[in-house]
């Protein structure tokens, strides 16, 4: 391991620590591991698809009164270091497209924006990212099921997006999209296992619900 990514993970896991909103270490780590794998698959720069891994969430604007101040954060950061400006240039590129901001955050502009972008949406599904979820809806006091809030095939999206926020509702806002939006095809062939699992979750949560098992 390079001394960059050494400080890299020490810098990040340091502003994590305590962090409860699934926005901890571990989330990192794993989208570092999601991103080198994928990464070797596609041929791009592991060194840049880690250390973006690293840092793609230490701007988040959850943690800074605005997402520009977030970004500045993390270039500062990077700027600081001994890695040339290009290098500084890539890194910033892929931490600019790899959110999801209700996907409407522009496509990421290198095969590494792509990587990194996979390996953190692959994150939010699967059992890890039921996990997420359920943490998140619990951090943000939301109801984890609100039968009478789903969304029903004759809703416009906006009368659905107006109901009530629940950890449910969020499957079908945003993780069961996920799998269909990959961008590189490891990436697609890692999310399809993740994407059976939160079906079959689904399934089985509402035969419970209805006490049918
Ligand atoms: P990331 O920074 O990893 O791209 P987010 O900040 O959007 O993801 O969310 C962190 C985690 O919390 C993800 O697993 C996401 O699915 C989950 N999450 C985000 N918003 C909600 C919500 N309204 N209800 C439940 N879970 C949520
Ligand atoms: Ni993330």
């Amino acid at each position: 391991m390079t001394d960059m990514i050494r400080k890299a993970e020490n810098w990040v896991m340091q502003l994590f620590e305590g962090d409860s909103t699934g926005h901890d270490w571990y989330h990192t780590d794993r989208v570092r591991k999601n991103a080198l794998k994928i990464a070797e698959e596609e041929g791009a720069d592991p060194f840049i698809c880690e250390l973006a891994a690293l840092l793609h969430d230490a701007g988040d604007d959850k943690f800074h009164p605005s997402e520009e101040e977030g970004r500045n954060f993390v270039l500062n950061w990077l700027s600081q270091q001994d890695l040339s400006m290009k290098r500084v240039h890539q890194v910033m590129s892929v931490m600019d497209t790899v959110s999801f901001k209700g996907g409407h955050n522009s496509p990421p502009a290198s095969l590494e924006g792509m990587v990194v972008q996979d390996a953190d949406r692959l994150d939010a599904i699967g059992a890890i990212g039921v996990a997420r979820c359920f943490m998140f809806a619990g951090h943000k006091g939301d109801a984890m099921y609100l039968p009478s809030e789903q969304p029903r095939e004759d809703m416009t999206k906006e009368e659905y997006r107006l109901g009530a926020s629940t950890a449910i509702n969020h499957f079908y806002e945003k993780l069961l999209t996920l799998s269909s939006q990959m961008k590189t095809s490891t990436g697609r062939e890692m999310a399809q296992r993740r994407h059976a699992y939160l079906e079959h979750f689904l399934e089985q949560f509402y035969e419970e619900w209805e006490g049918l098992r």
